[in-house]
């Protein structure tokens, strides 16, 4: 049999999902579009996305900056703000994100390029640079605030259509850690809402729960100035929903039970769905992903998986030999996903009871496993990294 040509896979592991295959998530839509309606309407919003990481909110910000931009002309700019640890770089970052934007729209960023021509430094081969000194010469010391140096980017645009703007913040990891960020956020949020003529602006900020938190602790008012809106693990129809459509894209089909597969062990993780279907879209050979290819996808999905998350974060942080032991008998145990801390502690030797609550607390922590619903349970986050270990232990017993 011929193998059919291969034409790129829909599957974007590691990335934000590209519009077309972007699935799900209505009730979160409806809640954004609604606010960004607010906006449109000349009244500021600020929402916080947030959700474990993998879940897909840098996704859905994406998605909606598209959505925003489409339904209610607003200027969209998403800002990676990995990286930045002062609130300098945060303004660097800010007005790269606004040079570098790929709008959907590609006449209106020329104007914005041109608009901001003058602060734009040498031109490179890929890309642009930006010359601050010029930037601070205009009075705009964004650093101080970002509201002037928007104000004149949309009183130039008006024009074109253009009532507001969408400003994402993701990717806030570091720079929550550093207190004026929490500042800085209020104070835009509070300097625009008390302004004579407030900038339509829909602040969105994008991060796990902790980092909303960290932010709170650095200054306690900005719990108030946010909406949240919490991504959850998708439903079954979703993850049915986006297989079939990352499939279709490439004239393929799916078997009814490999879907059931496939959906099984993603467990509602779009990051999972992402790896597991980029894995089994390279195995089929025929056109038609069976429940042969499901497993073989699933089983490559698990060694990826696993090699880079258990071997190379999990174990390495448990160093010692009676964590591995622990970590050997919970991996051949026959349950699922959820035990019963009980359980397995009749199965383990006088040592290694001593250090399970440690063993277990840190398993937490490195959000291998979380505490289920009932006292004393414990679930594993990923069914993947629950196979990945399953298959590790029993390797060990298979004479080679
Ligand atoms: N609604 C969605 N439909 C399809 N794929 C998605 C969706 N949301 C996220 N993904 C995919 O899941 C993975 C993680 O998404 P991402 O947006 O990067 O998550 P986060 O920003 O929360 O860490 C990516 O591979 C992305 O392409
Ligand atoms: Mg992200």
């Amino acid at each position: 049999m011929n193998a059919i040509t291969k034409g790129i896979s829909p599957f974007y592991p590691g990335q934000p999902v590209p519009v077309e295959l972007f699935v799900g998530r209505q009730k979160e839509i409806d809640k954004i579009a609604r606010a960004v309606k607010q906006v449109e309407l000349g009244k500021p919003q600020a929402i916080f996305l947030t959700g474990e990481y993998g879940i897909g909110k840098s996704s859905l910000a994406g998605f909606m900056r598209f959505y925003a931009e489409k339904e209610n002309h607003l200027l969209g700019i998403h800002v990676l703000l990995g990286g930045a640890a002062t609130i300098e770089d945060v303004a660097v970052k800010t007005v790269e994100a606004v040079l570098k934007t790929q709008a959907y729209e590609p006449t209106l960023m020329d104007k914005v390029r041109n608009i901001l021509a003058k602060y734009i430094g040498k031109q490179e081969l890929f890309g642009v640079q930006i010359n601050f000194e010029a930037l601070k010469a205009d009075g705009i010391n964004i650093s101080q605030g970002y509201l002037p140096f928007f104000h004149q980017l949309l009183d130039r645009l008006k024009d074109d259509g253009i009532k507001g703007m969408m400003l994402i913040l993701d990717e806030i990891n570091g720079i929550t850690g550093n207190p004026k960020f929490a500042h800085f956020i209020k104070g835009l949020v509070d300097e625009n809402a008390l302004s004579a003529n407030p900038l339509p602006l829909m602040l969105m900020l994008c991060g796990v729960e902790d980092r909303r938190r960290e932010m709170i602790q650095h200054h306690q008012p900005v719990e108030r100035i946010f909406d949240i809106v919490e991504i959850n693990p998708m439903s079954g129809s979703e993850m049915k929903d986006f297989f079939n459509k990352a499939f279709q894209s490439q004239n393929i089909l799916i078997n009814e039970e490999a879907m059931k597969q496939l959906c099984h062990y993603s467990a509602g993780f779009p990051k999972i769905m992402h790896i597991v279907g980029d894995a089994t879209f390279w195995i089929d050979h025929d056109g038609t992903i069976d429940k042969d290819d499901a497993f073989k996808g699933i089983l490559l999905a698990a060694e990826d998986i696993g090699r880079k998350f258990v071997d190379q974060q999990v174990l390495k942080a448990l160093r010692s030999k009676d964590y591995h032991s622990i970590m050997e008998k919970i991996s051949k145990s026959p349950f699922d996903l959820s035990f019963q801390k009980t359980d397995l502690e009749k199965g383990l030797s006088d040592s290694e009871r001593k250090k399970f609550n440690n063993f277990l607390q840190r398993m937490k922590k490195l959000k291998v496993l979380r505490s289920g619903d009932i006292h004393g349970e414990y679930v594993f986050n990923s069914r993947l990294v629950r196979l990945y270990i399953f298959l590790n232990a029993i390797k060990k017993d298979i004479p080679k």
